[in-house]
């Protein structure tokens, strides 16, 4: 029977990162997959340019039940680590915006950089996994055959995306084992809504608008996107890994003071039609169907005015659910952080288990924190296996 030092399963990004870093310590590394094709979600992102990294990483950009569990990794492996090997990989690269790194030209030559930094790894796919156990070391069932390890990594990500073929499997490995898990749940997912509210947004599917949208302390001044079933765009899926019920609180005119700006309008324009000079700040279609006066300001009460720029300000409104995870980018939740080492990643209980990625109850924000905290836990594990 085939024995290698490392078996991980998951070709993914965290797996691949995960592989390239054994592999260079000189280990024998298996690593499989049931897909076809490793980095599927790579391939995908961002658009098929691939959000590889934020160079504003700091652990507060991340969600978990244990905030701090992700800083060590963070720390350990940073943005300015993975700039390094797609520069000298000669990946053309830009900035789109808030620290956001973007290739040139195509998600493909993220998955080729880390196969290339991965030469020497063993990789099967199409291979799926029927059975683990574990006694001196462990041992994979697959049906392209047994393999045997001394370290075995779990990197077989979230729950979204299912026709993409994620699985639960890193989850329920690790609950067999005996680890925890934080209830898995969709994040960076579009919202939605019914009754009123639902009435109020379907008409005005693909309208977009800057907003800053808001959830107790946690905010996000993005652009909002309204859909056939609710709310989606960069702002709204950002909230969402925040929203487990209850109302949040979009500002519709989030670079000024609102009653401010009516005030004066009111001075300087008091013949014109209130909506007719919002439309100057709002997106025509939005100001159409709001419940806005049909007066001119010169009529409206100063007090109307500050009312009106109060609702503009904290429209509050409250979600249904969300689309699920057919149309989350991440899954929140996932094993519990508190049975895994913050340095390396290894189950604190079970000696020779690591799990990485997506698959760990660390869920980060949109903007290639994910990837970021891919590209660390896989290295952390790397360094360890
Ligand atoms: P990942 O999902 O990458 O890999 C898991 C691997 O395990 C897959 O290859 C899968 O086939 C395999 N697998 C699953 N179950 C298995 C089983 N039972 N047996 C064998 N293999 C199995 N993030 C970001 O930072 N910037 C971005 O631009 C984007 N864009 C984006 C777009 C879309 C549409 C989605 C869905 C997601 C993103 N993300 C993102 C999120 C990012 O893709 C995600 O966080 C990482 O890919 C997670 O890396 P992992 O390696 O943990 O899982």
């Amino acid at each position: 029977m085939p024995h290698h030092d490392v078996i991980i399963i998951g070709a993914g990004a965290a797996g691949l990162m995960c592989a390239a870093t054994a592999v260079k310590r000189g280990r024998r590394v298996l690593l499989l997959d049931h897909a076809r094709e490793p980095g599927a979600k790579i391939l995908i992102s961002g658009g098929g340019r691939c959000n590889f990294t934020n160079t504003g990483t700091t652990a507060d950009r991340f969600l978990s039940d244990n905030p701090r569990f992700a800083r060590s990794a963070l720390g350990r492996y940073t943005p300015a680590d993975f700039i390094a090997l797609v520069q000298r990989h000669r990946v053309a690269y830009h900035e789109k915006t808030l620290g956001q790194l973007f290739c040139d030209d195509s998600a493909r030559q993220i998955v080729a950089l880390l196969l290339a930094e991965a030469q020497g790894t063993e990789l099967r796919l199409g291979c799926r996994v029927t059975e683990i156990s574990q006694s001196v070391g462990f041992r994979v069932e697959t049906d392209q055959g047994s393999f045997t390890a001394d370290r075995l990594v779990l990197a077989t990500g979230g729950l979204s995306i299912p026709k993409m073929g994620a699985t639960g499997f890193a989850h329920d490995t690790a609950r067999r084992f005996g680890l925890r898990l934080v209830a898995p749940r969709p994040a960076l997912v579009p919202l939605t809504f019914d009754g009123a509210a639902l009435d109020l947004m379907r008409p005005l599917a693909g309208v977009a608008m800057d907003s800053e949208v808001s959830l107790g302390k946690q905010s996000f001044r993005e652009a909002s996107l309204f859909t056939h079933r609710g709310l989606s765009g960069p702002a709204i899926l950002q909230i969402s890994s925040y929203w487990q019920g209850g109302p949040i609180s979009l500002n519709l005119l989030p670079s000024q003071n609102a009653a401010t700006l009516l005030t004066e309008l009111k001075r300087t324009r008091p013949k014109a039609e209130v909506r007719t000079v919002l439309t100057d700040h709002l997106p025509r279609r939005l100001v159409q169907a709001l419940d806005i006066p049909a007066a001119r300001l010169a009529d409206m009460r100063d007090a109307a005015l500050r009312d009106l720029a109060a609702r503009l300000q904290t429209w509050t409104v409250t979600p249904s659910g969300t689309e699920g995870y057919a149309k989350a980018e991440v899954t929140a939740g996932g094993v519990d952080t508190r049975d895994l080492s913050s340095r390396t990643m290894e189950a604190t209980n079970v000696p020779g288990l690591f799990v990485i990625g997506e698959a760990v109850d660390v869920t980060g924000w949109l903007g290639g924190y994910n990837f970021q905290w891919a590209w660390a836990s896989g290295w952390c594990a790397g360094q360890a296996v």
